[in-house]
């Protein structure tokens, strides 16, 4: 048993406190909205539970929400304005059916295995780029990426708003890979020395984000409100300056108050055609939401595309990611891989998206989740599950191979 659990085990005053701020979580509506939340509030359990005890990703956020401070907490679980898409994201897996094989096969049988850009994938999961894990837990990034490697090898993306910098993570996990996550910088020198910086540490893959130009939090500005602290405000658009998971005082005023800071109001294609020239390795763009963009993609030497809309964080009232999967699956009709993200909690979910044609998916929150409540074997253990769960459910529906996990096994009822 990890040390963490012995303490939270027998600290009779951590496990009430934590019990306590946990029943608030569970019986709070934003639990109701984006979790699948306990049948009972977790303040009628009489401990919380341990790593050991963790059945779903789910019970996993409870017990973040208990370990952190409330601005730190919305920080992972806000989505844009009113959180529409945020929701929408979530809905959109339970309007996916899973169609029932006449020929399941054994777990033992499946093997999810894939080559993607060149690296070789035990399972179609990886873990996406977010911001500050530092504010989560001490393991940080360097936990997070041990977490990744330990989880059967499973690539990781560091965010460009890491709280540990790319030098200090890239060798903490040796065996394991990590790519590198990029904001456009509107200075070709300062984009070139940046992504100098990820390559010569070692991420041979580079992710620029193109989208989250101008998102608002209203949870936080609440935050501030009730006298807390923000972790995300306006003008963070250069490319990683704030948002590094260190709390800033909550004092936001004029434009920046919406975050509608002109730092990344101006991305072109043709800053996509520099940024192609500096990166040796492959190039990945992440945000693309429409089929126009994705074919503008390949014609500007993207490798593979990430389907995202930033977990609901970039443009409220836009549609879910799983909505608008199938039309760009077309449009980019096996060019280059699609990775996907938005939403995954389950399995199931990962499950739907490949059949609807992603070649592997981004964890954004769920892996959040896991290392801050029980640090880098929370986020390991949650990768695992994710891992497991999609094998039992490609061997229910018959899928022994990825391959085999295509359109004809799900029915959607928004195309
Ligand atoms: C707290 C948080 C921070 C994030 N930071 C980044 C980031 O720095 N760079 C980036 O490209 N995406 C970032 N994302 C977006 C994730 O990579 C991913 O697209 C999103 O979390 C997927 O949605 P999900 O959390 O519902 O799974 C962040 C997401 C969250 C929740």
């Amino acid at each position: 048993m990890a040390d963490i659990e012995k303490v939270w085990l027998t600290n009779p005053s951590r496990r009430a406190a934590l019990a306590r701020m946990t029943g608030l979580m569970a019986t709070s509506p934003v639990a109701a909205a984006i979790a699948q939340p306990d049948p009972r509030p977790i303040s009628e359990h009489r401990r919380a539970l341990s790593l050991a005890e963790m059945q779903t990703c789910f019970d996993f956020e409870p017990l973040f929400f208990g370990n952190v401070t409330r601005s730190v907490y919305d920080y992972t679980a806000h989505g844009d304005g009113s959180e529409f898409t945020l929701r929408r994201n979530r809905q959109a897996y339970d309007w996916v059916d899973i169609l029932a094989s006449r020929a399941p096969v054994p777990t033992s049988q499946v093997d999810l295995s894939s080559e993607f850009l060149g690296l070789k994938l035990k399972f179609p999961i990886i873990v996406g780029p977010t911001s500050g894990q530092g504010a989560l837990h001490p393991d940080a990034e360097i936990g997070m990426f041990k977490a990744a490697t330990a989880a059967s090898n499973t690539l990781m993306m560091l965010s460009a708003v890491s709280t540990m910098p790319i030098s200090q993570v890239a060798p903490a996990s040796p065996g394991g890979t990590l790519w590198a996550q990029h904001y456009p910088q509107e200075s070709l020198v300062s984009t070139q020395a940046t992504l100098d910086r990820y390559q010569n540490a070692g991420a041979k893959g580079i992710i620029v984000t193109i989208d989250q130009q101008a998102s608002y939090y209203e949870r936080d500005l609440q935050d501030r409100n009730f006298g807390g602290r923000v972790l995300s405000q306006g003008g963070r658009g250069a490319g990683g300056g704030g948002g590094s998971g260190v709390p800033t005082p909550g004092i936001v005023t004029g434009a920046s108050r919406y975050r509608i800071s002109g730092g990344r109001l101006w991305y072109t294609w043709q800053y996509i055609d520099a940024c192609r020239k500096m990166v040796q390795g492959p190039l990945l763009l992440k945000g693309i939401m429409d089929p126009e963009d994705a074919r503008l993609a390949i014609e500007h030497g993207a490798d593979a595309i990430i389907v995202s809309n930033h977990g609901g964080r970039s443009m409220d009232y836009g549609p879910s990611t799983l909505e608008v999967l199938p039309d760009i699956v077309t449009a980019v009709s096996g060019r280059i891989p699609i990775l996907f993200d938005s939403g995954i909690r389950r399995g199931a979910d990962i499950f739907k998206a490949l059949a609807l044609g992603a070649n592997g998916v981004n964890l954004g929150r769920a892996a959040r989740w896991g290392l801050a409540a029980f640090g880098s074997a929370g986020a390991q253990r949650v990768i695992e599950m994710m891992q497991q769960e999609l094998v039992q459910v490609a061997a229910a529906a018959g899928c022994a191979k990825l391959s085999d996990i295509n359109k004809t096994k799900v029915r959607a009822h928004f195309v």
